[in-house]
Order: C-alpha cells, then structure tokens, then sequence
C-alpha cells in the first residue's frame, strides 16, 4: 500500500473512492461538485455522521472527480487512535467497493478538533492507520497480492493545503506500518514455514552497511555453555538459533543530548524477543484445540525483527547502538525432549528444574538474556515474549504486561507505548515472586506453585535472575501478539504488537 499526499485540496483529485474524515457536526463541510444533491439529502435525513465509526456513503449526479465519497466521523474528540482507526475503515471501504485508488480528505472539521495534538503525530497515526488497515497475509509462496486490491491512498486537506507537519508524519507512519505488517507476516506463516533456521535466514535479509547479522548455531551454544536453550530444543529435529542483529549509528563517538546542550554518552540498547517457532508444550503437552496458534509464540522475536525493519527503512533512526536477540526453538514432544523434573544449567551456571517443560520461553529467554547482557554489557534491555497464558487472564487482549527492575526504564517504555498506542500496564515484580522460583533440587524452578496464583509475575521473577543490575523490562505480549477476530486495523492473526513500542522507545531514548 502506498501512501502519497497532495497539496491540492482532496476533492480536486480524480478517484474511484473520496472519503471525507470529519468531526463534530462538521457544519462547515463544504462537499464537492457533482453532489450538492446528495448532500442535502443526506443532511436532512441526519445521515451525515457524528458518531466515531460511523459512515454514510453517498454517489454524485452529474459531473464529479470522484465516483463516490464516503464520509466518516472521529467523533468529536479524535485522539491519534481514533485517526488510525477511521483511516483504517477508509482503507477498508476501498477494499470493499473494489476503489483502485482511494482519496482521503481532512475536513477542517478533523482539523480544528485535532488542535491538541501534534501534527506529525496526526499524520503518523493516519499514515499507519493506512497501511495496517489494508494488511492482509500473503503466504510466502509468490503468489501476489490481489490485483484488484486499493494500490495507493492520496491524503489531502479537506480544503487547503496539508501542512507540511502531517504529510511528513504520513510518510513517517506508512514507513512504521510497513514494519509492523513485516511481523505480522512473519507471525501469520504456519511453523514448517518458519522454522528456527528460516526465522535466521529472514533475519540475515535485514543486514546492511549500518546492521549486522550472525546467528550462533547449537554447537556454538553448547560452547557457551546454553544448556537450557538447547534442553528445549532437543525434542525437535529442527537446529535452534541465537539471532542477532547489531546496529550501529553512523555518527559515532557521542550523541546529543535530547536537549541539544550536551553530548550524551552514547549507549547500548539490548532487545531480546522470545521465538519459539511453535510450542507443543513439550512433554507437558498441549491440548489439540487450536494449537495452531502456537505459530504465534515467535511473536517476541518478530517484534524485535519489525524493530531491525524500521531502523533499516528509516522509519526510525537510533542514536544509540541497538543489538537485537531472538533465540529461536521449536517447543516438541520427542524422545530427547525435557521430561518434567529434569534440570538444566544455564550458560551463567543457574541450575534449573524443568517442573513443566510447556513453560519453555523463559529457559530460552535466560540464556539469551545472560548471555548478551555478558557480551554486549547495555546500559538497558528489554524483552518481549508470549510467556504467559495468565497474562491474558490479567490484561485480556488490549494490554502487554510490563514489569523490570528498574521504575525509571518501566515508566519510559510503558510511556513509548502510550505515545504509540501499542499500551502496556505494568503488572507488579515483587520479592515474594523471585522466591516462589527458587528450586528444591537446583537453583531455580521453571513454574512456580500452583497454589501462588500469579503467573505472568512468576515468568518475569525467573528471568529477573538473569539480568543482574542492568536495567530491565520484560514485555509479556500473550495477550496482544495476535488477535482472534479483526477489527479497525487489526486483521484475525498476528498483531505486530511491541513494534510501535520498539520504535518508539529506541527512537526517543
Ligand atoms: N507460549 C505459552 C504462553 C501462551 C499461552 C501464549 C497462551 C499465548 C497464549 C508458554 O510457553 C506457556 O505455555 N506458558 C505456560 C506457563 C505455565 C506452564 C506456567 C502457560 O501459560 O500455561
Ligand atoms: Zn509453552
Ligand atoms: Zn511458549
């Protein structure tokens, strides 16, 4: 989908498709020739819009640019959410109606009940609102995306020029949908399509002059001692991988200040993702029903690819190194497979008890944490992970759950998600918690006891102990990272829930 704009007014355009966002009772709308019929009629029936959401749908008599206009409200308080979602139901009326071309158009209206807010974050949010709205997974095969599908939306001032501050958030937010489309691709493709080895070799495709890749094969981690890693993915015939990706900023030796006084120092930002290409739960086996959706438990990982993605289409720019890591496993029943009791030790010499082997994404997270903090020593990590089934009875389906050892980096990355409208809530990491994961045969226990009642606490408690001092979140995204039925511009399937964070994070840190 590509998103242009035009300074010219939007009914001024030749299209299939004009839609008009407005707000209010956008008295004012000034509608374009060819149907001043069409609109008084709709007036006096009361059909033109008020309500967020809602739409009337009206045809031309006579000589007009457009074939039809679609009106559509924000309601009278538009936030930038409310932008992506309106922008997302004109994408998706273009899609209806078979428009080879869409024209949207800001009706001053929009404009002046958006005073509040910034205009590069109004056209950021439009912008992704375009692209996310049009999202639809095409299998890897080659096949193409439908031909007849909406190419391109021209976003225009109802009236006037657009000012310059929104069409550069438009370019801005089509670039960070892109990216976020990029991981729900990604997160959709069934695992024998994305395997731990495919997830490296998409990876390696997002390598360049300014990020580099490698990906430590088993033998290699066996080396560095991971053996809680590779206890996982014993029980599969597919290798797993560490992948990383480092960037780093073209013009090195100390960043200004975000104040512009002074240089900063210039830091290291750690993301880790958990990707497990399809967890089967192990021999603590998973029931049948809907399994399948267990392709999403990779969902961290491609939360931290979509971030690689964005830095290497511009959509962000870091000052700061950025080093990206997702171990990648498969999570089967097999007869080399962890057995619960099993214990593990991991590669900074934590021994683990394997209680449930279905709780695998944090013996795979702790020694991609400890190893990474270790190698690339970051001033602040964050991870992100489908951990928990019990963060969705927490947080249902609209919030990631956030928690760490650091209230400072928790209030930055819950504020980075805010300002993205990707929200977390941060959920509590108590001292009771780091306790209930101390083992009786090892060091540590993967699951704590049922009878404590908390889970999604009890995952971030484990890994805390990977982490030491350095400033850390964890991300619990079970609940956001795929959705079950469609709805603005979400698509039934993979999210791309942690990208907007992501961005957001690195690129204002
Ligand atoms: N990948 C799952 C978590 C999950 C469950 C994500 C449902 C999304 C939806 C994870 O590996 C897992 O199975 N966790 C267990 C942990 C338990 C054994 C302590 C869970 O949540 O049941
Ligand atoms: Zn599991
Ligand atoms: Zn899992």
């Amino acid at each position: 989908m590509h998103v242009k704009t035009k300074t010219t007014a939007a009914s001024a355009a030749k299209t299939d498709l004009l839609v008009l966002v407005i707000s209010g009772d956008a008295k004012s709308l000034a509608f374009p020739d060819g149907y001043t019929d069409a609109a008084k009629a709709a007036r006096s029936a009361g059909d033109v819009p008020t309500d967020f959401r809602a739409t009337c749908s009206l045809y031309p008599a006579g000589n007009a640019n457009s074939k039809r206009l679609l009106l559509v409200s924000a309601g009278d308080a538009p936030t930038t959410e409310r932008l992506r979602q309106v922008a997302a139901i004109a994408v998706q009326h273009a899609k209806k109606v078979k428009a080879k071309d869409c024209v949207l158009g800001l009706d001053d209206s929009l404009l002046d009940a958006c005073k509040h807010l910034e205009d590069v974050h109004i056209g950021r949010a439009i912008g992704e609102g375009i692209v996310l709205g049009a999202y639809t997974y095409v299998a890897p095969s080659g096949k193409k995306r439908d031909p007849a599908a909406t190419k391109s939306v021209l976003v225009a001032a109802g009236a006037g020029k657009l000012r310059a501050g929104i069409a550069h958030g438009l370019d801005d937010g089509a670039l960070r949908g892109a990216s976020t489309c990029y991981a729900r691709d990604l997160a959709n493709r069934a695992g024998n399509l994305i395997t731990p080895t495919k997830l490296a070799a998409e990876a390696k495709k997002l390598s360049g002059p300014s990020i580099r890749y490698k990906a430590l094969t088993e033998a290699q981690m066996d080396k560095l001692g991971m053996g809680s890693l590779l206890s996982v993915s014993r029980g599969s015939s597919e290798e797993a991988r560490m992948i990383v990706l480092e960037y780093t900023p073209k013009a090195s030796g100390g960043a200004t200040s975000r104040r512009g006084t002074k240089k900063g120092k210039q830091q290291t930002l750690l993301v880790v993702g958990k990707g497990l290409t399809f967890d089967a739960g192990g021999i603590s086996l998973k029931p049948s029903a809907s399994m399948d959706e267990m392709r999403y438990d990779k969902c961290g990982g491609v939360a931290v690819l979509g971030l690689f993605h964005a830095i290497q289409s511009g959509a962000v720019t870091p000052k700061h190194r950025v080093i990206g890591v997702v171990p990648a496993s498969e999570n089967l029943p097999d007869g080399n497979a962890n057995k619960p009791g099993d214990i593990v030790t991991a590669c900074n010499g934590t021994t683990i008890e394997v209680l449930n082997t279905d709780a695998e994404g944090r013996l795979i997270l702790c020694d991609a944490l400890a190893w990474a903090i270790k190698t690339y020593k970051p001033d602040a990590c964050v991870d992100l992970a489908t951990l928990t089934g019990a963060c969705i009875v927490a947080l249902g389906h609209e919030l990631s759950g956030a928690m760490g050892n650091d209230q400072k980096l928790i209030d930055e990355v819950i504020d980075a998600g805010r300002r993205a409208d990707d929200p977390c809530w941060q959920l509590p990491l108590l001292d009771v918690h780091k306790e209930q994961m101390k083992g009786t045969y090892a060091d540590l226990k993967n699951i704590n006891s049922p009878k404590d009642g908390n889970g999604s606490t009890a995952g971030g408690a484990f890994l805390s102990y990977f982490v030491g001092d350095t400033p850390w979140v964890h991300l619990d995204i079970a609940g956001t990272a795929w959705n079950q039925k469609a709805k603005d511009y979400y698509q039934s399937g993979g999210s791309g829930a942690g990208v907007r964070v992501l961005i957001e994070w690195v690129g204002s840190r």
